[in-house]
């Protein structure tokens, strides 16, 4: 067999942060033409070894040979100017730039005198753009766009460089089905022009539709490298997590108590109306629907970070005015949100922290903080979610993606309410620990939590859920319990809009 010609290949990589070996002789090699799906439990190094390709971290030891050369690539600007792209797990666009600003970020065209020149740079955009089919312009804010079209920015930056390697970072974590067929499309036509795509996911579906080769991480070091073609879920599941994956859900086993939540006739304009429902003590109810369909605003509205324009709530059976966020944690309703980064934690300060944060009340008398049990808190937390930290001082901006979402349950779980919200609660979180999540769920309904879990993942819904609700556009359109629950019963409830308008 002729040998294959790698554009990008990296020998013996190794990576170390105070306490932790991130990568540990790491050999990884990239085909022009290929995708090349990089997977691994949390914590694993996936971002790290990419951020040193995207010259965001210098390796502490190995080699990087790009098209045939020995290279260094000591900044982000470097990277790209080689041609390697990273787009990254948390997006990196300037939100007040316009997207011609954007996709030319640090490399903006100037004449003789320095000056930016706009028209050139909204002219290449534009052609980069319309490569792409993208319906929007390049003079338009960023800030104004959806999650999908800000990634189609950062992927119009790899068509405007002339990127021989893509790199994508679990992008599809916030894509609506559609947005993620475009995505893979996009990659397609990547693949054809024989650029070099390394695809980061936690989703083995999306894996094994895309990728041509496998590479399984695992603490740090490279468990092995495979054809998709020759492999199964399973047997990568198991290079993942060193184990068979259990992958029974478990459903709360509980005893439905009395009336903690009602909401009746709830109306937000131009978000979602007429939602009523109620939830009782150990009852876990599954809000399924596709992005985009309402249902983390109507987790907000609820909480009080929105405010309703018109309904009526009730809590334990009273009626209530709507809470402030404030008050709706003190009477014992949590909400987790899905985005990390904007709502979940604050990124520079300690887990520990962070997880008692909102309780600062519990934690001390007034005055002075518990330090002890605000200790044993975390680590009670670190050890059933499995968090991968230095210690109850890390700040979590040094955390993994995964292990980031994971401090965000810690911190509601451990308010103990009498409502807990999760809104898409295993996002970006790997197999393993998922299923130690859905444990946990079950746990809390069956000492007589009530919870609300907000997915667009079937599979948890239908595996968690003693009832589940659809939405869709803004509506409650379906309530399925016992043998109703059922895959083609969702899938009905929430495109029935989709054949009224077709
Ligand atoms: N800047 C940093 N300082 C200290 N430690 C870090 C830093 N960046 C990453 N780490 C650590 O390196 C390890 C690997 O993290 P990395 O982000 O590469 O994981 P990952 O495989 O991408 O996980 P996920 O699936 O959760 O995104 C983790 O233990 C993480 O805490
Ligand atoms: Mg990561």
């Amino acid at each position: 067999m002729s040998e294959v010609k790698n554009v990008l290949s990296l020998h013996g990589i190794s990576k170390f942060f105070p306490g932790v070996k991130a990568l540990d002789n790491v050999s990884f090699d990239i085909r022009p033409g290929e995708v090349h799906a990089l997977v691994g439990e949390n914590g694993a190094g996936k971002s790290t070894l990419m951020k040193i390709l995207a010259g965001l971290y210098n390796p502490d030891q190995g080699n990087i040979i790009h098209q045939d050369k020995h290279v260094k690539i000591r900044n982000p600007l470097e990277a790209r100017t080689r041609g390697i792209l990273l787009i990254h797990q948390e997006l990196s666009l300037s939100p007040e730039l316009s997207v011609a600003e954007n996709i030319y970020l640090g490399a903006w065209p100037t004449n003789f005198f320095g000056v930016l020149k706009k028209r050139k740079l909204n002219k290449d955009s534009l052609i980069a753009l319309s490569a792409m089919g993208c319906d929007f312009g390049p003079k338009v804010r960023v800030g104004s766009l959806s999650i999908a079209k800000r990634q189609m920015v950062e992927i119009a930056r790899a068509q405007a460089f002339n990127a021989n390697v893509v790199i994508f970072d679990e992008p599809t974590a916030s894509l609506t089905d559609t947005e993620k067929e475009q995505l893979f499309n996009t990659i397609r036509e990547l693949k054809a022009r024989d650029v070099g795509i390394v695809y980061i996911s936690h989703k083995m579906d999306e894996i094994f539709e895309i990728a041509d080769r496998i590479t399984v991480l695992r603490d740090g070091t490279v468990q092995g490298t495979v054809h998709t073609k020759d492999t199964n879920i399973n047997l990568i599941t198991k290079m993942m997590i060193g184990r068979e994956l259990n992958t029974f859900f478990t459903r709360a086993n509980s005893e439905i108590g009395s009336e903690v939540l009602r909401v009746e006739k709830l109306c937000r304009k131009g978000e979602f109306e007429n939602v009523s429902f109620s939830i009782k003590s150990g009852e876990v109810l599954g809000l399924y629907g596709l992005i985009g369909a309402g249902r983390s605003e109507v987790a907000e509205t609820i909480f009080g970070v929105r405010k309703a324009d018109s309904g009526k709530i009730a809590w334990m059976e009273k009626e209530i005015n709507f809470p402030t966020p404030r008050q709706a944690i003190d009477m014992g309703l949590c909400l987790a949100p899905e985005s990390r980064k904007e709502q979940g934690l604050v990124l520079n300060m300690s887990g520990k922290n962070n997880v008692t944060l909102p309780h600062l009340v519990k934690y001390s008398n007034y005055t002075v903080m518990d330090w002890r049990r605000e200790l044993a808190t975390f680590e009670k937390y670190r050890e059933v979610l499995d968090i991968k930290t230095t210690g109850a001082d890390q700040e979590v901006v040094q955390l993994s993606g995964g292990n980031q979402q994971k401090f965000v349950l810690a911190k509601w779980l451990c308010n103990e309410p009498d409502l807990l919200i999760l809104d898409e609660p295993t996002r970006g979180i790997d197999v393993g620990s998922k299923s130690a999540i859905h444990a946990l769920i079950a746990g809390l309904a069956e000492q007589g939590l009530a919870v609300i879990v907000i997915s667009s993942e079937m599979p948890e819904v239908l595996g968690v859920s003693h009832r589940i609700l659809t939405m869709s556009e803004g509506r409650l359109n379906g309530e399925f319990s016992g043998m109703e629950m059922t895959e083609s019963n969702l899938i009905n409830a929430v495109s029935q809009h989709l054949e009224q308008t077709a």
